[in-house]
């Protein structure tokens, strides 16, 4: 395929994104939460182009969407293709979707011109990997890897409802997860098209990256328990103030992760419940989001900022529980995947820079699994998990083209 045969590939992708933005839980802005309402209309808008692409279409157990494209007579592996439609609360229309769409454009462009390829294709939008809804994430690509844990399935949201009610009452059998495994001798690999999230490929005037590692991640939850009181009456030096207390947890926490090179720590969430102006806060909870790419540094951070939350609980007299969330090591994309993406991108005219993930994606839960591969495309002033994400037709038709050529370099190895 070449870009004179579908000149307009960019624009289609861009205009299907911009569809599927409109799919959210709040008005005005785009939440699209795992298991939501919202997910479902973009279940049904993605399983109807998946469809129209030429593949077929089922939901799985953990309710990621698998739109299959049929191997040209004996091909008998599949190549899994891929990204996730869950977003952010206030999200930009890139961040997941962008993989979704573009693979199932190009899957479209090679049915409407008859081709098949050796190997089957397989679409996968994956819907649990922001994290948002549960303490865990990355359910869906964990399930084909085969290493689901099913205790995630008790884990409750807010509203107390767990992952396996919402399952249920969304349709899906969650007691079916061990089937999702795939053989890994049956998978060629993974690969995803996915918005750098980051300034570098801007900075350096490139259109495209392909990633080397990702960034491993360890989240926990903090809640914080001191005395709730008159805050006109209590005098300062008696006092067991939650947020106080949590407000010196978190400067120890961004100071733990200034010192360390590449380690970076972030507090995206914090709960003062029943407060009011006038009570010293008796809880508080809080998220902890710690990343590296050097697994050891980031349990030594774990470690160091736990024994700091610890001591300063204890110095202003109030209670605090750590309960771990979603982690993952580092992963390491496959080296051959990788060349042939970037000979790929090289023969479109678009040789990439190699470049790590401080984001997390669905392709991390393959690590040592099944073989994977990562193409980044530019995105405007680095910006996302924000309305103002934005990647141009331009570099999306330029990612859509690499990701055609490599599906025929890898067809003809
Ligand atoms: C997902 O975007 C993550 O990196 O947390
Ligand atoms: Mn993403
Ligand atoms: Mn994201």
């Amino acid at each position: 395929m070449t870009a004179a045969d579908h000149p307009a590939l960019g624009e289609a992708i861009s205009s299907r994104l911009a569809e599927l933005a409109a799919l959210s839980d709040e008005p005005g802005r785009l939440t699209r939460l795992y298991l939501s309402p919202a997910h479902r209309r973009a279940i049904d808008l993605v399983s109807y182009w998946m469809r129209d692409a030429g593949m077929s279409v089922r939901l799985d157990p953990l309710a990621s969407v698998v739109g299959r494209y049929e191997a040209q007579d004996g091909g008998t592996q599949t190549l899994l293709l891929g990204s996730h439609i869950d977003s952010v609360r206030n999200a930009g229309r890139f961040d997941g979707p962008l993989g979704v769409v573009t693979a199932i454009e190009v899957v479209k462009a090679a049915f409407k011109s008859g081709k098949r390829y050796p190997f089957a294709i397989e679409v996968v939008a994956f819907g649990d990997e922001e994290g948002v809804r549960f303490a865990t994430t990355l359910g869906g690509s964990r399930a084909l890897a085969g290493t689901f844990d099913e205790r995630a399935l008790d884990e409750v949201d807010e509203s107390t409802i767990s992952r396996r009610e919402a399952l249920t009452a969304f349709g899906c059998d969650p007691s079916r997860v061990a089937a999702e495994r795939r053989p890994p001798d049956s998978i060629l690999g993974y690969i995803e098209v996915h918005i750098e999230q980051g300034p570098v490929l801007e900075k350096e005037g490139l259109p495209l990256g392909v990633v080397t590692t990702i960034d491993g991640v360890t989240r926990a939850t903090i809640d914080v328990e001191g005395v709730a009181g008159h805050a006109g009456t209590v005098p300062m030096a008696m006092r067991h103030d939650a947020l106080a207390a949590a407000a010196e947890m978190l400067l120890a926490i961004e100071e733990r992760a200034r010192r360390q090179p590449n380690l970076v720590a972030t507090v995206g969430k914090l709960d003062v419940p029943r407060s009011a102006p006038n009570t010293i806060p008796g809880r508080v909870r809080f998220t902890l989001d710690i990343r590296s790419p050097a697994d050891a540094e980031r349990i030594r951070a774990v470690d160091d900022i736990k024994a700091a939350i610890a001591a300063i609980a204890a110095r202003r007299g109030v209670m605090q529980r750590l309960t771990p969330g979603h982690q993952a090591p580092a992963a390491h994309c496959d080296e051959k995947l990788s060349d042939l993406l970037a000979a790929a991108a090289a023969s479109c005219g678009a040789a990439p820079r190699r470049m790590p993930s401080g984001a997390g994606h669905d392709a991390m839960a393959f690590d040592k699994i099944i073989p994977f591969a990562m193409l980044f495309v530019r995105c405007r002033g680095g910006v996302s998990h924000n309305p103002d994400e934005y990647a141009s037709p331009g570099d999306i038709d330029i990612a859509a083209r690499v990701l055609s050529a490599f599906l025929d370099r890898i067809a003809t190895p």
